[in-house]
């Protein structure tokens, strides 16, 4: 697996990061999160995607109990974790309706929470998870900035930002921005036309690409694109040693000139083995554009 540094002279990170989202999902035991740990590092993935929100809540929790188990496992990944969506659940019953904030005792607070849940004093970058519509710039800024100043956050991003929210707070950072981290696949690839990856270019910074097999739709062939893509897949698929469809997918993200990271959500090791494969492929112009050609079903404008 390649490595990059998400900003000029920032951060390394591995070309593809592992998103936990999910991880709850099959119900694992710590055990088998912390194998799934160690499957990331054979695959040279290290940079490990986290929110306290993951799974209501308790997903950063079982992440540091599979830390636990193998001590120094926590210093051989990136953590990333992200903060500023509050929603009603059983571990938060006094909450009356989902919300975002991005104050600066809000971050605070959160990220103190990420810490004692992850078991560890550092988190490598902090993402604010969504824009929060009634805090100002100014006040996500003055968190962040404390945050970095105590040593607590190695670096500071953005998730889910426009271009022009990027900016506003970018300005008001004591060290810049590192990353957005969007959600951008073949069946959602606005961020090329709506400035959110040119503005990623301009700043030098990676952008980060969730959900990029979109969440599994890709695979739904109840879903017109998925049915084109899945043809258009299959006939280039020999040009590039066999690869699968989501092989070609990651590929399609990875050779965005901005130099997006993928965050594969899967919980399956063969399909963590594939998409670590994608780092290799690189797609022939003629094919990444007939993949998004098959995606969007005309030809470009
Ligand atoms: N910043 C944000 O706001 C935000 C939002 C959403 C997600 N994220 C991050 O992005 C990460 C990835 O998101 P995601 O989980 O939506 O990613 P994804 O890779 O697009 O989707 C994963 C889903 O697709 C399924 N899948 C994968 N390959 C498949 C195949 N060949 N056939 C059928 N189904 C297939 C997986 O099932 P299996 O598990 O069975 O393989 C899983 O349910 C998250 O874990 C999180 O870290 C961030």
């Amino acid at each position: 697996m390649k490595r990059s540094q998400i900003s000029p002279g920032g951060l390394e990170v591995s070309r593809m990061a592992y998103g936990t989202w999910r991880l709850l999902q099959t119900q694992p035991s710590p055990q088998e999160v912390n194998r799934r740990l160690h499957e990331c590092l054979e695959l040279g993935i290290t940079t490990l995607d986290t929110a306290e929100i993951y799974g209501l809540y308790e997903v950063e929790l079982k992440l540091g109990e599979a830390f636990a188990l193998s001590p120094g496992l926590r210093d051989q990944f990136e953590i990333i974790t992200k903060a500023g969506i509050y929603v009603p659940c059983s571990y938060h019953p006094q909450r009356r309706t989902a919300h975002y904030n991005a104050t600066e005792p809000r971050l605070v607070k959160s990220l103190e929470k990420s810490l004692r849940f992850l078991g560890t004093d550092r988190i490598d970058l902090f993402l604010v998870h969504r824009p929060d519509w009634l805090t100002r710039a100014d006040d996500t800024a003055t968190g962040l900035n404390a945050l970095l100043h105590s040593g607590k956050i190695g670096a500071a991003g953005v998730s889910n930002y426009s271009a022009s929210q990027f900016d506003l707070l970018n300005g008001q950072m004591d060290q810049p921005l590192v990353t957005n981290q969007i959600e951008f696949h073949l069946l959602r690839p606005e961020p090329i036309h709506d400035g959110t990856l040119h503005q990623c270019e301009k700043s030098g910074v990676l952008p980060m690409a969730w959900s990029p097999l979109a969440g599994g739709q890709l695979f739904d062939l109840t879903n017109p694109a998925a049915v084109r893509l899945a043809l258009a897949a299959e006939s280039m698929s020999p040009r590039y040693n066999g690869a699968t469809l989501e092989q070609l997918a990651y590929a399609w993200i990875l050779a965005h000139p901005s130099h997006p990271i993928p965050v594969i959500g899967t919980n399956k090791i063969e399909r963590l083995q594939l998409a670590a494969g994608a780092d290799a492929l690189v797609l022939e112009r003629e094919d990444w554009y007939g993949l998004w050609e098959a995606a969007q079903g005309r030809r470009i404008p």
